[in-house]
């Protein structure tokens, strides 16, 4: 079975003029096809970085990376990755159908077609039916960011990066949206890397979490919680297994802060 991502010795930063700036240094991380892995860390040990990497938008420093069996740039030019960040970054004046539908109008090689009725999948998906023809002004932060997900769902890809995106949400609206996740993801088979702050968000929506430290940048557990959940990785937040992985989850996130 092919990795969704697959990385040895993998060095990332920034290149300066002077020198490069380490963010990450020496990663070696496996994800399986089809695995939700959810990211935690404190601000600045290179989250987004990492991200950006795996979407082919920074280069490596140094080491290897593998996406989707190939080089990042391949993935990315075969518009295989979905990227959504934590604000919508919608275009205002396109409506939600447009907006939807704008990678798979602009932009790079490899455009296909859309299959027909397409984006009214999406919009159904989202929970989006009614609102097709707003514009993104007219919308709440929630249904933004559905926009925003279906938006990189459009063209189906292998892998979904998700940077923070229900930060900015309201409680309530966040626990709905990391449902209509999760049935997304059982539907679809895409592989998600999913960037949190929230212990809770990361526990109930990962099937491992990776926890992240700062100065420098590493990674300083791997928590596989298959064990602890059901074999579509549904779990009660009332849980006993779920509660204690979300303490050692805490404590391991205090003691890299
Ligand atoms: N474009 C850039 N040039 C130089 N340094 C950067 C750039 N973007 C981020 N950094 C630095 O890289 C580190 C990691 O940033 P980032 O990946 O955004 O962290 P996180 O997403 O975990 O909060 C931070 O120290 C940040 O200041
Ligand atoms: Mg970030």
């Amino acid at each position: 079975m092919t990795l969704a991502v697959e990385t040895h010795d993998l060095n990332i930063g920034y290149r300066n003029a002077e020198s490069d700036v380490i963010v990450l240094a020496g990663l070696n991380l496996t994800i399986e096809a089809g695995e939700f892995l959810t990211i935690l860390g404190p601000s600045g040990c290179g989250k987004s970085t990492l991200l950006r990497v795996v979407a082919d938008l920074l280069d490596p420093l140094s080491g290897k990376i593998g996406v989707l069996g190939a080089h990042p740039r391949d993935a990315r030019q075969n518009r295989q990755i979905g990227f959504v960040f934590q604000d919508a970054t919608l275009l205002p004046w396109r409506n939600v159908r447009d907006n939807i539908e704008l990678p798979a109008v602009v932009g790079g090689r490899n455009i296909r077609p859309l299959p027909l009725g397409r984006t009214d999948e999406l919009l159904t998906m989202l929970g989006l039916e009614e609102l097709g023809e707003r514009f993104p002004h007219q919308l709440s932060g929630g249904q933004r960011q559905r926009v925003a997900i279906a938006r990189a769902l459009i063209e189906e890809p292998q892998l979904l990066l998700m940077d923070e995106p229900f930060g900015a949400l309201d409680e309530i609206t966040r626990d709905r949206l990391n449902n209509e996740l999760l049935a997304i993801w059982r539907r679809t088979g895409t592989t998600i890397l999913f960037v949190t702050h929230s212990i809770m968000e990361a526990v109930y929506l990962g099937q491992r979490i990776m926890v992240m430290a700062a100065n420098p940048g590493r990674v300083v557990e791997v928590r596989d919680l298959r064990p602890t959940k059901t074999a579509d990785n549904s779990c009660s937040r009332e849980d006993a297994g779920i509660i204690s992985a979300m303490s050692d989850m805490r404590a391991a996130l205090e003691a890299a802060s």
